[in-house]
């Protein structure tokens, strides 16, 4: 049934002749993302190099349905967020190893796999939502979160949530996980409420008094500020403290890249991948969603800007992501969402 189908396909582009040939010149992105983040850095794209860009968009079950599609997927691309769901879809067996001189040139070591199935292109720090009336420090490592000082001041979302398994994991991966263990019981013991909602209702819940910390991402305070007007009075009652961990820097997480594993359009995928690398897109792309380029010497959005100097942790993180499941494991066992 399926080979009858390619046949058929084969046909009618012979039949079609050149301009078929040069429909055919396309790439198919399956991506979390929302369309219309992705669709402005996708037009520029096409304009830059003619290769029209099909977007498969979903909120979840990428990997999955990549993986129900088998051989016959037309996806390219996987466009995702945080090394969680990067994994994830590593995990699924649904990449494939890609080889680029420019990624490896372009985007650091830390911030690629090792085995070449991933490269982030963009990133965000988790960092501390801090109450501007009741926190008088500008300052603050992920150690001190569980210093009882705080007690009864900490708001955070599930630990189990894919955001905070990356922290997590991060600490695991820095301190081993007994100490991990201890940490999360000191940072439980410290929560002023049962972890709920996202980094939005945590900016909410700090302004709201409920709590004097919150932990969010780095995009979701620049967005509250910029471009959602009911929110925008979280985020005032806020300031961000990007908090460095004791003798290194700010955990950082991905947004990322794969090569599918059977992509029909190899060339075209390995195209975007490392157009989305270059300076344009990287400006665009991280200005459009408050993030981090990946790449030296780009410009970050002002309000990004204005949390002070990024001095993101040195660790690899492909070494957050074989620490994912030690994180999962603890949050459970101290019984951190209960
Ligand atoms: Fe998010």
């Amino acid at each position: 049934m399926i080979k009858h189908h390619a046949l058929a396909t084969a046909v009618l582009f012979a039949a079609l002749g050149s301009s078929a040939l040069q429909a055919a010149e396309e790439v198919n992105v399956y991506t979390y993302r929302e369309t219309k983040l992705v669709q402005p850095i996708f037009e520029a794209f096409t304009k830059d190099t003619g290769v029209k860009v099909n977007v498969i968009s979903a909120s979840s079950g990428l990997e999955q349905r990549m993986k129900a599609e088998g051989a016959n997927s037309p996806a390219d691309v996987l466009l995702t967020v945080d090394i969680g769901r990067i994994d994830e879809a590593v995990q699924a067996g649904v990449t494939q190893p890609m080889k680029s001189e420019v990624i490896e040139k372009v985007v650091p070591a830390q911030y690629r796999d090792p085995d070449g199935h991933w490269a982030g292109i963009s990133m965000r720090a988790r960092v501390v939502y801090a109450s501007k009336d009741r926190v008088k420090q500008d300052a603050i490592t992920y150690e001190e979160l569980a210093d009882p000082k705080w007690k009864g001041k900490i708001c955070i979302r599930s630990g189990q949530h894919i955001y905070n398994n990356g922290l997590f994991a991060a600490y695991v991966a820095k301190h081993g996980e007994a100490k991990a263990e201890e940490w999360l019981r000191g940072v439980k013991a410290n929560l002023a409420q049962k972890p709920s909602g996202g980094d939005r209702e945590t900016a909410r819940d700090v302004a709201a008094g409920k709590c004097d910390l919150g932990i969010g991402n780095t995009y979701y305070w620049a967005l509250m500020m910029n471009a959602d007007p009911d929110k925008k009075p979280w985020a005032e009652a806020t300031k961000v403290i990007l908090p460095t961990f004791e003798g290194g820097g700010t955990h950082v997480n991905l947004s990322g890249v794969l090569l599918a594993k059977y992509a029909p359009n190899k060339a075209n995928a390995m195209k975007l991948i490392e157009w989305l690398a270059g300076e344009h897109a990287q400006q665009v792309y991280a200005d459009a969603n408050y993030e981090y380029p990946v790449r030296a010497g780009i410009t970050v959005n002002p309000t990004i800007a204005g949390y002070g100097k990024l001095n993101a942790d040195p660790m690899p993180i492909a070494k957050i992501a074989a620490n994912r499941k030690a994180a999962s494991t603890l949050v459970d066992k101290v019984g951190f969402d209960n």
